[in-house]
């Protein structure tokens, strides 16, 4: 059987996404049993294009490459709305991968309530409506009997929450702290390297590690977001972003940087949540660490977890925090998550 993919937003991660399906497809489908079928894309930007007999990959990619709409996809029907997407296309998972919007988490929190009421998967990475929503939209999903999944929403491809949801199960988390940002943690190391903040920032936008807004990068919204969505998925919270204290990195002057290598220190963007008698506090801010400290070698677009565990002490995960095909991967890992659940396969 077919899973049936209908996607919303066709930007980085769209493509990133159904590169590595056109790439992979014969693997996917040899050793896991996976096969797929775009069968709808729609983009508000870019149009949109429908074939219920699964649409080309490839003349997706080149009419995006071409700048030209996908209102000219040559067969099935084209100029769909989301919101007709999501109830006409008959996919089994709707993959939202619209820009993020850390204030309202809107138009996705109704795209994502829209798919699972109507009983479709859910996949994003996007982080608003899990930062805003989680708590609903993940018993929306329960009461539909489908998953709504959001591995890339932190630390992009590499393993997180599906990595603690499963593998750690059981095993208490009492503190996480982590560089939880690609673009500011290229931008504080190409700093470090001599290079000034705005070339450093232009670079992580052509490199796609960015925001749209890159301003939720370097004011700490989207470390924010990931400090959010990981306190209340993996540590039982229901914190607001906003009762979060948040500094970003745009006071951090070449200066501070300099000293701080001269005190063999480096500046980081940290996110905290930690378990206490007295609750859970969480925080992000810039914080000059010791170049021995865990999170001082994370370069460039890396990022890095520290879980603290009842269990079994500290876990570190360190791996791209952001890009194209990382994050189209996470996209990837979740449609996997779902394959194996619902055909009750282990590999
Ligand atoms: N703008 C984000 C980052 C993308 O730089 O980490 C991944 O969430």
């Amino acid at each position: 059987m077919k899973q049936k993919i209908a996607l919303i937003g066709f930007g980085t991660v769209g493509q990133g996404f159904v590169s590595i399906l056109k790439s992979h497809q014969k693997q996917l489908v040899q050793k896991y049993g996976l096969n797929t079928s775009i069968v709808a894309v729609t983009d508000k930007l870019k149009g949109s294009a429908y074939l219920p007999e699964g649409l080309d990959i490839d003349q997706l990619l080149d009419l995006v490459a071409k700048g030209d709409s996908l209102n000219n996809y040559s067969k099935g029907e084209t100029g769909w709305s989301v919101e007709k997407t999501i109830l006409r296309s008959e996919a089994d998972i709707v993959c939202e991968l619209t820009y993020t919007n850390i204030e309202t988490g809107q138009p996705s929190a109704d795209y994502c309530r829209q798919a699972l009421s109507t009983g479709k998967h859910v996949v994003t990475s996007n982080k608003g409506p899990v930062a805003l929503h989680y708590k609903e939209l993940s018993e929306l999903a329960n009461s539909n009997n489908v998953h709504f999944l959001f591995e890339g929403t932190v630390m992009s491809g590499t393993p997180v929450l599906n990595l603690v949801r499963n593998e750690l199960a059981g095993n208490e988390i009492t503190k996480i702290q982590g560089v939880l940002n690609g673009t500011t943690n290229y931008i504080l190391t190409q700093m470090e390297q001599g290079q000034a903040y705005e070339l450093a920032l232009k670079t992580a936008q052509e490199l796609g590690y960015a925001e749209a807004d890159p301003s939720a990068d370097v004011n700490g919204l989207d470390s924010l977001a990931k400090v959010t969505i990981l306190a209340n998925t993996l540590m039982g919270q229901d914190l607001k972003p906003n009762e979060i204290p948040c500094t970003g990195i745009t006071q951090v002057q070449p200066s501070d940087i300099q000293s701080a290598q001269a005190d063999s220190m480096r500046w980081k963007l940290i996110g905290s949540i930690i378990r206490d008698s007295s609750g859970v506090s969480a925080s992000v801010a810039p914080t000059k660490i010791a170049l021995d400290h865990p999170l001082a070698g994370i370069s460039g677009v890396n990022n890095a977890i520290t879980f603290t565990t009842q269990l079994t002490g500290d876990v570190t995960i360190v791996g791209p925090g952001a890009g194209k095909e990382a994050t189209g991967f996470s996209i990837l890992t979740d449609i996997l998550e779902i394959h194996r659940n619902i055909g009750g396969l282990i590999y």
